[in-house]
């Protein structure tokens, strides 16, 4: 039996399914907001604002380049990119939410 053109289009197509899935679950790998006491503040502002850009104007008060915490160099954006939507990619952990 010989693999046909069918045959690679199916394997093709499996393979972009995979790669899709691959890429979904790598974005939920982001490190979530811990749920400790320099973060639950975050989680009732959210809670009581319901707005994710209300909490993500603290967080540079501790994570900055000038004596705080600093980003890891593999950062996707640093905060001289303009403002930082914190919680777009660190999302708060569910349960607490
Ligand atoms: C009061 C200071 C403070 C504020 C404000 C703060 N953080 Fe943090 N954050 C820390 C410290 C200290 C650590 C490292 C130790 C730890 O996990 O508590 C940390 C760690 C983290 C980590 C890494 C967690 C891990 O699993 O390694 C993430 C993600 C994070 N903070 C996101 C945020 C976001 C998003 C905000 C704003 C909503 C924020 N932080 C506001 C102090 C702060
Ligand atoms: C475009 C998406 C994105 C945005 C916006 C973003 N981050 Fe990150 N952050 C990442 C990725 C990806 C990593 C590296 C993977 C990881 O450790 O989660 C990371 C890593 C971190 C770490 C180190 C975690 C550790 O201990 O390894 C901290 C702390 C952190 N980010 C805080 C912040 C804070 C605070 C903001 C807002 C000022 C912010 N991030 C905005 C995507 C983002």
């Amino acid at each position: 039996m010989s693999i046909g053109k069918k045959d690679l289009i199916f394997i093709a197509i499996i393979v972009v399914v995979f790669g899709i899935f691959w890429g979904i679950s790598g974005e939920e790998k982001t490190k979530k907001v811990p749920y400790d006491d320099k973060h639950r503040s975050f989680y009732e502002i959210v809670k009581k604002s319901g707005s994710k850009m209300d909490a993500d104007k603290g967080c540079p008060a501790c994570h900055n380049e000038q004596g705080g915490i600093p980003f890891p160099d593999k950062h996707p954006i640093k905060p001289k990119d303009g403002p930082m939507r914190c919680l777009f990619c660190h999302k708060l952990i569910d349960k607490y939410k």
